[in-house]
């Protein structure tokens, strides 16, 4: 055997072996299928259908199991009570730093990739932000920003009645101005090249993270696949354009500043920037206000979008949140927040809708940020953790007819909305759970209340009725429902 031979004979099983072991489990890890070398299960999971995927692994290997996303072994917690307990532990609250969240923030910015105190001392921040407009004492007035948007939202579609129309566009309007409301004080005219510009940021960041979401298992593709399949370059055209609308936006404010605070979102992290307060930078800040704009904008159209299809084909649920609505706020005034208490038919209808549209399949991937002994399994530190938020909303145990739109899943004997509903987890769970889930919440309530009182949601003539998923988009990030058209009637 010539010595050449022998060498090349010895590389080959070095390459054999060191690529069989991206693929061997580290000891006492949860069980899962076996996967092949590099790509690990990729090939075998249903990207179009992530969270259904792995509802289908759990049956075969349990609640807490794991599979290979490219070279990673991730663990995958597959029902509600496995996933409140894990996630309600500081040690599940890392962040994978993922190619799809630090592409778009230029690295673990903001609040979403970062972890630690870092993170922390972001995500308080926002919180407290945004609980005070929601609940406290500026509530009042944010409650009349957002019937601002309401009131715009049923004008423009008033001029669409009798119509097939998308209706996602007008919703994004509203959204987004409440968002830039929030950020800094002001809202803008759709026309406005300022506001088209920020849309269209919104739109192909989207796009380009969800196409790009198996770059965060497999980073090498992004080196070796050409630009006409990554649209990398695409990508960091919008990414960078904006970042550029974000800080300039920060320079608008520190020149517009005349020591009167409006008390925007951007008054008051630049005054924790004055303060000298650990953490808060100016790149801290500009990547908090993409976040909102990028993951808050984008998960409140995908909901609403589901919502006005899933009441335009359930015409049974429509009608009874109408005549709730009708019964008790009356004809001629608009449905409030307060309001709530009174209309437990329409909150379940909403919470359903929630549900039912299940847009975050598998939320945001977490990570083990310390050794940690779970349900008897040792999982190392930097494992990565998915919850299956899919299999909570699909799971008979909490639902009578979990795969069918069903409002009553939220109501009790009595007929009263129910609050705290096991295996609902639409905005995640435990410390890291969405902290735009109230804003999001009161939202979704004041519009789509006021305009099914305003209006009757129809489908068009020859529409299949199907209330489907769009899986063009992929799964992986939100689910988005099939494009469709709706007719509005006016009710009165
Ligand atoms: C219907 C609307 C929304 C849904 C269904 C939703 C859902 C979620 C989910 C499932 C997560 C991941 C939780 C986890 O990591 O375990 C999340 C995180 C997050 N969401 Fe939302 N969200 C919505 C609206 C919003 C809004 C309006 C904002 C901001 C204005 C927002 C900001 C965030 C942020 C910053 C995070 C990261 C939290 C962290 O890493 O600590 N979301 N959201």
């Amino acid at each position: 055997m010539s010595p050449l031979f022998m060498v090349g004979a010895a590389i080959a099983a070095i390459l054999i072996i060191s690529i069989l072991k991206t693929s061997i489990r580290p000891r006492n890890f949860p069980p899962g299928p076996i996967g092949l070398p590099l790509v690990g299960h990729i090939p075998f999971i249903d990207a179009k259908n992530v969270g259904r995927s792995c509802k289908k692994l759990g049956k075969k290997y349990g609640d807490i199991f794991s599979i290979f996303l490219g070279t990673k072994p991730v663990v995958v917690l597959n029902s509600w009570p496995v996933i409140k307990e894990a996630f309600s532990k500081k040690e599940f609250s890392g962040r994978p730093g993922m190619f799809s969240g630090t592409f778009f923030q230029k690295g673990q910015t903001g609040i979403c990739t970062t972890e630690g105190e870092a993170w922390e001392a972001q995500r308080t921040f926002f919180h407290d932000h945004l609980q005070n407009m929601v609940k406290g004492k500026g509530s009042q007035g944010f409650h009349d920003i957002i019937m601002d948007e309401v009131h715009d939202i049923r004008t423009e579609l008033a001029k669409k009645v009798g119509e097939p129309i998308a209706p996602s566009y007008v919703l994004n309007i509203g959204i987004i101005n409440i968002l830039w409301t929030v950020a800094s004080g002001r809202r803008l005219h759709s026309q406005q090249q300022e506001f088209q510009s920020v849309y269209e940021c919104i739109e192909k960041i989207t796009q380009f993270m969800s196409k790009a979401a198996i770059m965060s298992f497999m980073p090498f593709l992004a080196r070796i696949l050409p630009e006409a399949i990554t649209k990398m370059e695409r990508g960091r055209y919008f990414r960078d354009r904006f970042v550029a609308i974000s800080e300039k936006w920060i320079e608008e404010h520190k020149q517009e500043y005349r020591g009167n605070r409006t008390g925007d979102l951007t008054d008051s992290y630049m005054a924790k920037i004055k303060e000298g307060t650990p953490y808060f930078t100016e790149k801290g800040l500009g990547a908090m206000l993409r976040e909102m704009f990028v993951i808050g904008a984008e998960s409140e159209s995908v909901m609403l979008r589901w919502a006005v299809r899933i009441l335009s084909v359930h015409t049974e649920a429509q009608r009874k949140i109408q005549a709730e609505i009708d019964s008790v706020v009356g004809v001629d005034k608009d449905v409030t927040w307060d309001d709530r208490f009174n209309l437990p038919y329409t909150r379940a209808a909403m919470a359903e809708i929630q549900r039912f549209a299940d847009i975050a399949p598998t939320a945001v991937g977490h990570k083990c940020l310390y050794d940690v002994d779970f349900h008897g399994f040792h999982l190392p530190k930097g494992t990565g953790v998915v919850a299956n938020l899919t299999a909570c909303h699909r799971d008979p145990a909490y639902w009578k007819n979990p795969e069918k739109y069903q409002p009553e899943h939220f109501l009790d004997e009595q007929g009263q909305f129910i609050e705290d509903k096991d295996g609902f987890v639409p905005f995640g769970s435990g410390i890291r759970r969405c902290p735009g889930e109230d804003l999001a919440n009161i939202e979704m309530f004041l519009v789509l209340a006021n305009l099914l009182k305003a209006f009757v949601f129809r489908t068009p003539e020859n529409d299949d009725k199907s209330v489907g998923t769009y899986y063009k988009t992929g799964t992986g990030v939100l689910r988005n429902p099939k494009p469709y058209y709706v007719v509005l009637e006016n009710r009165t």
